[in-house]
């Protein structure tokens, strides 16, 4: 089902695919929230821009966020202040905290028409010491937060810490309008970069900088960011006849229930998983007996799905692609909390590319490294191990014969291992189930019937076509 954005929101006409060789000062790739925000404040800087997208602008995960605006993302600060140091929390609230202002700032005066509404964001949770310890480590960083005994949703826990006057908007409004500034070219697939040349099937763009906002960098090799980051999914309902909430709330720990207002709809998120591993499905299921339990009498208006890429210490990657090539610039890695980030990589990479220090930029370039990254790395790796183990020594136990109707799964077919799909008709859906990226073995993903890899998140229909990278091209189907 659409998300709700994308149902309140005017249809656009899709703008004509770059067909001929440009040149510009900075290429950025992808026409997400990362990459307009980008284009256009660059722009703002007097710099030449063009966004090249693969299909059309805000259809990749931007439409199926739930658009909190918030510095609070989750509980950080204490863990922060602990691991990473005073100098980095602090550098990473500041920078996000400007990223909130930012966008007030820019919807005010560009006159933007996107539902923006100031809000309180809140994390609840059962650990009143942990919330304790949170505002104040908050505190410490400089931003207003207060402890709260009882909030106004109907969740068990033991309070919550508040960030006041956050803010939440239409996400698809803001971006189009911002986009309607811009030069951008839609169903335009960057299929190879060459040092200074991005080119596309049809057309090629020349430029100074080249900016990676595609979500997952999708180039291997520099950079290896498969082996730095994984993908997550979670699933969202929009609830109607909940009574309305004012604030932006999401749990701590096991029960990470998210929750806003938008117009009459509660957004309810969660059931977040690593892509790929969702065999046995449900998330759409235990979300709606959440909603059952805690408003009996709602009505599921609109469910959806979307991923969002994990570092592994929990910082994006935004600055220098990698070091032998000049030019090349990297927004990814925003841990489900890519509005704010988005800012954060616009102005960033607009000072990188206009030569103007930024306080923050160490803090997020992706050339660190701390030894805390060890052991997620380690549990990347073994995904990926075991991702491309699987494709060779699985053995599949199921025959196609054996589906039920509406159900898919890696079977024993006269060609070999394929994922097989019934469709409630009785069709079956054949397609290899070796991940284009780097070669691991697709998993059936019930919820939403896709075919999953576990290894770095890729996503393909029951036709095999492409939902999302970091692959580049769909599946074989038969
Ligand atoms: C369920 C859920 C809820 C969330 N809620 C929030 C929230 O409340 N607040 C918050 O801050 N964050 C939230 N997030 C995170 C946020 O939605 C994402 O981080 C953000 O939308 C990512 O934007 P993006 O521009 O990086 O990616 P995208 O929106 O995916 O844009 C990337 C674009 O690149 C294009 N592309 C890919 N490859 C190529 C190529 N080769 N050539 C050209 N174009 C290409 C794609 O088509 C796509 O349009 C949420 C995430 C999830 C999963
Ligand atoms: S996404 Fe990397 S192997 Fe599938």
């Amino acid at each position: 089902m659409e998300s709700i954005w994308t149902q309140t929101c005017n249809h656009r006409e899709k703008r004509p695919p770059l067909d001929r060789q440009i040149e510009a000062d900075v290429a950025v790739i992808g026409g997400g929230m990362a990459g307009i925000l980008t284009a256009w404040q660059l722009e703002q800087a007097g710099v030449r821009t063009v966004v090249l997208e693969a299909d059309q602008i805000g259809q990749g995960q931007t439409k199926n966020t739930t658009a909190k605006i918030t510095v609070q993302h989750g509980l950080f600060c204490h863990t922060f202040l602990e691991k990473k140091g005073e100098e980095t929390a602090r550098n990473y609230v500041q920078a996000n905290q400007e990223a909130v202002k930012e966008y007030k700032r820019i919807i005010k005066e560009e006159g933007i028409n996107c539902d923006l509404t100031e809000a309180d964001s809140f994390v609840y949770s059962s650990d009143r010491e942990k919330l304790r310890q949170e505002t104040k480590a908050a505190q410490r960083l400089g931003i207003r937060a207060d402890l709260k005994e009882q909030i106004e949703i109907p969740v068990p826990c033991a309070g919550a810490v508040c960030f006041p006057n956050q803010a939440e908007f239409h996400p698809l409004k803001f971006l189009y309008a911002l986009a309607d500034t811009l030069k951008v070219y839609e169903d335009s697939q960057v299929k190879e970069v060459e040092d200074h040349l991005v080119k596309t099937s049809l057309g090629s763009v020349k430029a100074d900088y080249i900016v990676f906002a595609a979500h997952f960098p999708f180039i291997n090799f520099p950079g290896m960011y498969f082996t730095r980051m994984h993908q997550e999914r979670s699933y969202v309902l929009a609830l109607e006849n909940t009574g309305r909430i004012e604030g932006m709330y999401i749990g701590d720990g096991e029960e990470k229930l998210s929750f806003r207002q938008y117009d009459r709809y509660l957004l309810l998120g969660g059931q977040g998983h690593r892509t790929g591993e969702n065999k046995s499905g449900g998330c759409y299921q235990k979300l709606k007996e959440a909603a059952q339990a805690y408003y009996p009498d709602s009505r599921v208006a609109a469910c959806w799905s979307a991923q969002d890429c994990i570092t592994a210490d929990s910082i994006p990657f935004i600055g220098a692609y990698a070091s032998d090539r000049p030019g090349w610039l990297v927004a990814s890695g925003f841990q489900k909390w890519g509005m704010s980030s988005s800012m954060v990589s616009a102005m960033l990479l607009r000072d990188k590319i206009c030569n103007i220090e930024n306080p923050y930029a160490e803090t997020f370039a992706p050339s660190r490294f701390s030894t805390e990254e060890i052991p997620q790395i380690a549990r990347d790796s073994g995904h990926a191990v075991k991702g491309l183990a699987k494709r060779f020594f699985h053995v599949p136990e199921e025959t196609a014969n054996m589906l039920e109707r509406g159900h898919g799964a890696v079977v024993e077919t006269s060609q070999g291992k394929m994922g097989v799909y019934k469709s409630e008709e009785g069709e079956l859906f054949k397609v290899d189930i070796v991940c284009p990226h780097l070669g691991c073995e697709l998993t059936w993903n019930p919820d939403e019937q896709s075919w999953d890899c576990p290894c770095h998140g890729s996503r393909f229909d029951v036709r095999g076509n492409l939902l999302d990278g970091p692959a580049q091209e769909g599946i074989q189907y038969e």
